[in-house]
């Protein structure tokens, strides 16, 4: 099955880095917010990244336009009647993301493949509120978007060996490298990524070393880009503690069991760099 169009739901960090590697890789890209000012925020993110990778001489400024050209923002559902594949990116609600998806059953085409970005939510409960779940499965891109090399694929009972044919494809032409889970809670990044990070929160309440030791100690220890703390100042506290208590709910997992200390930030709002303060103080 030939993929042309690509619809993308959300423009947050997610929805927007999405949409930039698919325009970058060639495809026509419809991209759709809420609301007018949501969608402004998203493509004025969208636009920053493209030029930081001309910056960094990663893009040259002709292919940056003619990526942005082939991008078209909007609020309105019905224009992915088009879209071949349509990703889902949406907040991480499950009854948003059920409805999202019965209405993208009935805006595109019957043959289209609808994919859900999901961290941590069951996609087969995505699929099972359309009426083509051979035709969905997950694609899960890594947080920059545009920089991170990985792309998670999950697959359902019900996903059809074409559909997933088709978007492996799809997700190679974006120069990303493909792995690939069932639809397992956590599927495999968080399924090792929450609990280290978890049990690094735990460590710090129990005053084992400061945040700063332990991110220096990962860091130059081992090589990892970002310390436990400065990755979930990164990721967001109230990412994390949602794919912690998603995976706990479903599976009683103690691993996934969210320390205290955690939780309480998240009520402080202290969401990590997008509310200014995490772990560490960002200012404004
Ligand atoms: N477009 C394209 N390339 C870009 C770019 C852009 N907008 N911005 C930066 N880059 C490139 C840079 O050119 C650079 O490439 P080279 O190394 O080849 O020169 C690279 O990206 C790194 O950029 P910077 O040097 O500007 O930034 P940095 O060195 O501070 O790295 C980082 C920033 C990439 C975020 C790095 O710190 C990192 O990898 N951190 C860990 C991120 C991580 O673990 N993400 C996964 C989170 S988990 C997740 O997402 C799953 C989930 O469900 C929670």
């Amino acid at each position: 099955m030939a993929v042309e169009r690509i619809g993308v739901v959300g423009c947050g960090l997610m929805g927007s880095g999405i949409a930039e590697v698919c325009a970058k890789a060639g495809y026509r890209v419809v991209v759709r917010e809420v609301t007018g000012e949501l969608l402004d925020a998203g493509m004025k993110r969208l636009t920053g990244s493209l030029d930081r990778a001309v910056a960094k001489g990663k893009l040259s400024a002709e292919d940056r336009d003619a990526a942005q050209a082939r991008i078209v923002g909007t609020t309105d559902i019905g224009a992915f009647a088009e879209c071949d594949l349509v990703i889902e990116a949406a907040v991480e609600k499950l009854e948003l993301k059920r409805k999202i998806f019965a209405e993208l059953d009935q805006v595109t085409p019957p043959q289209a493949i609808l994919a859900s970005n999901t961290s941590s939510l069951a996609i087969t409960d995505m699929a099972a509120a359309t009426k083509r779940p051979d035709r969905v499965l997950g694609l899960h891109f890594m947080q920059p978007v545009p920089v991170m090399p990985l792309l998670e694929m999950v697959r359902t009972v019900l996903t059809s060996e074409e559909t997933f044919q088709t978007a492996r494809a799809f997700g190679e032409s974006l120069g990303k490298t493909i792995v690939v889970s069932k639809d397992n809670p956590g599927f495999i990044v968080n399924l090792l990524l929450i609990p280290y990070l978890l049990q690094a929160i735990a460590e710090l309440e129990k005053g084992v070393a400061t945040k700063e030791d332990f991110d220096t100690a990962i860091r130059l220890g081992l090589n990892h880009p970002m310390g436990p703390f400065t990755l979930l100042d990164f990721v967001g506290l109230d990412t994390t503690l949602f794919i912690a208590d998603a995976v706990f709910d479903e599976t009683k997992d103690p691993r996934f069991a969210a320390p205290p200390l955690l939780r309480r930030m998240v009520s402080a709002g202290w969401l990590g760099r997008k509310s200014g303060r995490g772990f560490y103080d960002y200012g404004k």
